[in-house]
């Protein structure tokens, strides 16, 4: 028998706290002017490299052709896949109940962030007169979603792609307020990654320092589960 949802001291337990942030992130992203030339995810994805774990001790080179508008894109990309796995382990557990103890709170209020994510830069895109590509489709090891362990171990993995992500690209951002709301993403990843890292075992912090990962490293750690 699973726990029920308990109110957590998170300060997402207000009510509609997704709708409210997501209406904050919005804001923030919506607050960029200009236009630029759209950039699909897909074509980010097109050319995926050799497989790399290893971040880059320098800044990485990032999706400079299209500007803020690619960056977008290919976060869009990024932040669909987080909602997507998230998603798919919430619908696993109803039939399988694997997510035991805290996960069952955790893992939703994770989905919801995600669901904010891809609201807010969707927004954006639009903003810039781009499209939001919603082509891509997600498909994840099956194991993932059997235990707190494979899950746990999975996910921080996910989110810690996305924090090196964030980081990679936000030097790249030439619209302040677009650098500002990425960088404010970026810090909730980061929370993503601690608490999964705990729940999983891991010392929560093992670094002193978050690495960035180069658009070309993102997209071969994420190849795998991009349809
Ligand atoms: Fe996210
Ligand atoms: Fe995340």
């Amino acid at each position: 028998m699973k726990k029920s949802q308990t109110p957590t001291q998170n300060d997402q337990s207000t009510p509609n706290p997704a709708r409210r942030e997501t209406l904050k992130s919005a804001a923030l992203l919506g607050v960029a002017v200009g236009a630029g030339v759209a950039v699909g995810a897909a074509s980010l994805l097109a050319k995926p490299a050799g497989a790399q774990v290893k971040a880059p001790a320098t800044a990485p080179a990032t999706a400079k052709a299209g500007g803020d508008l690619a960056i977008l894109n290919f976060a869009f990309l990024l932040e669909r896949l987080e909602l997507n796995f998230y998603s798919q382990a919430i619908a696993a557990d109803t039939a399988k109940q694997y997510l035991h103890g805290r996960l069952h709170e955790i893992v939703p209020i994770i989905r919801d962030n995600e669901a904010a994510h891809v609201a807010a830069i969707s927004a954006a895109i639009t903003k810039l007169g781009g499209r939001p590509d919603t082509s891509a489709r997600f498909r994840f090891p099956r194991e993932v979603f059997i235990s707190p362990i494979t899950f746990t171990r999975f996910a921080h993995t996910i989110e810690e792609i996305g924090v090196g992500a964030y980081l990679g690209a936000v030097g790249q951002i030439q619209s302040d307020a677009l650098r500002g709301a990425a960088a404010s993403i970026y810090g909730n990843e980061t929370r993503h990654v601690a608490l999964l890292r705990n729940m999983g075992g891991y010392t929560f912090s093992p670094r002193y320092f978050e690495s960035p990962l180069s658009v070309a490293q993102v997209q071969s750690l994420v190849a795998p589960y991009v349809a």
